[in-house]
C-alpha cells in the first residue's frame, strides 16, 4: 500500500543561529525541505507527505501538492519526537495502521534514490522496520570529567543513525506515545521503538547523506547539491 512521508520542520535552528530556522535555508537555490519534499516524494511508492511546522512559523510557502501527491501540514512540538507524533496523529484516518511512514528530517536535503530504494525494500520485509545508518569510522574518546582522555572505546558495532526511519504507522504511533507519557526524549524514532521491544533493522548508507545542523554543514550540502544531477 501507499507510504506517507512524515517531515519534521517545527525545530529552531539553535545551534545554527541566525533568525532563519534551518528548514528554510537556501541550498543550491532551494531551501532545504524542498530537496526532502523532492527526494522523498521522488519514489512512487510515496503517496504524499506531512510537514509538522512550528505555529508561529511564518515562512512555510503554503504547498498543498509536490509532484502531483498531497502535502499536508500539522503543528509540531516542543521536541522533535512530539512533531512527528503530532503528524501521525495528523495523517488521513484512512491511512492503515500497516502502512509504512518514511520519517526524514527537513534538515537532511541529500538523500539519494537508491539509499531510499534500499530502506524501502528493508522495510517491507522487516517487522521492526529499519534505517539508514553508517558506521562509525573515527576513533572514539570517553572523556574525564575534565576535558581528559579516560578511555578509548571500541567502535565495532556502533552506527550513526540517519533519516529517513522507516516503521508501520501503528507502531511507530504506540511507541512515541509510550515514551511521551513516560516523560522521555528520544532522539529518532527508532529509539522510541527500541524502548518498545523492538529491533529495527540497519541500513547502510551513503555518508553524506548529511544533516545540516551547523554553517560547515551548510557549506558542505551547498557542495554535494550543485554537484548533483538529478
Ligand atoms: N524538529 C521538529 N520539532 C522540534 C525540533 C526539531 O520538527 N521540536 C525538526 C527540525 O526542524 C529538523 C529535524 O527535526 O528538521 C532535526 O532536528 P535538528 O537538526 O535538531 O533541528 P533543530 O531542532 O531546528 O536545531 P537545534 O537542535 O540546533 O535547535
Ligand atoms: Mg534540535
Amino acid at each position: 500500500s501507499g507510504i506517507w512521508a512524515v517531515i519534521p520542520a517545527a525545530g529552531r535552528g539553535t545551534r545554527f543561529g541566525g533568525d532563519i530556522p534551518k528548514q528554510y535555508l537556501n541550498v543550491a537555490g532551494r531551501p532545504l525541505i524542498a530537496h526532502a519534499l523532492d527526494a522523498l516524494l521522488a519514489h512512487p511508492r510515496v503517496v504524499g507527505a506531512i510537514v509538522a511546522l512550528s505555529a508561529d512559523d511564518t515562512r512555510w510557502p503554503g504547498w498543498t501538492h509536490w509532484n502531483g501527491k498531497p502535502v499536508l501540514r500539522c503543528d509540531g512540538g516542543g521536541e522533535r519526537a512530539d512533531s512527528v507524533l503530532a503528524a501521525l496523529q495528523a495523517l488521513p484516518p484512512e491511512v492503515p495502521a500497516s502502512a509504512l511512514v518514511l520519517v526524514h528530517d527537513a534538515a537532511r536535503p541529500n538523500l539519494h534514490d537508491t539509499d531510499l530504494e534500499r530502506l524501502i525494500a528493508a522495510a517491507d520485509l522487516a517487522h521492526d522496520g529499519a534505517i539508514l545508518a553508517a558506521p562509525v569510522r573515527d576513533t572514539l574518546k570517553r572523556a574525564s570529567d575534565s576535558d581528559r582522555i579516560a578511555a578509548t572505546e571500541p567502535r565495532e558495532g556502533l552506527w550513526r543513525a540517519f533519516t529517513p526511519q522507516a516503521f508501520r504507522r501503528g507502531a511507530l504511533t504506540a511507541a512515541l506515545q509510550q515514551a511521551q507519557a513516560a516523560g522521555i526524549v528520544v532522539t529518532d524514532e527508532a529509539m522510541a521503538m527500541e524502548r518498545a521491544g523492538a529491533r529495527p533493522m540497519l541500513v547502510e548508507g551513503r555518508e553524506d547523506n548529511l544533516k545540516v545542523t551547523t554553517s560547515a554543514d551548510l557549506a558542505l550540502a551547498e557542495y554535494l547539491l550543485t554537484q548533483r544531477v538529478r
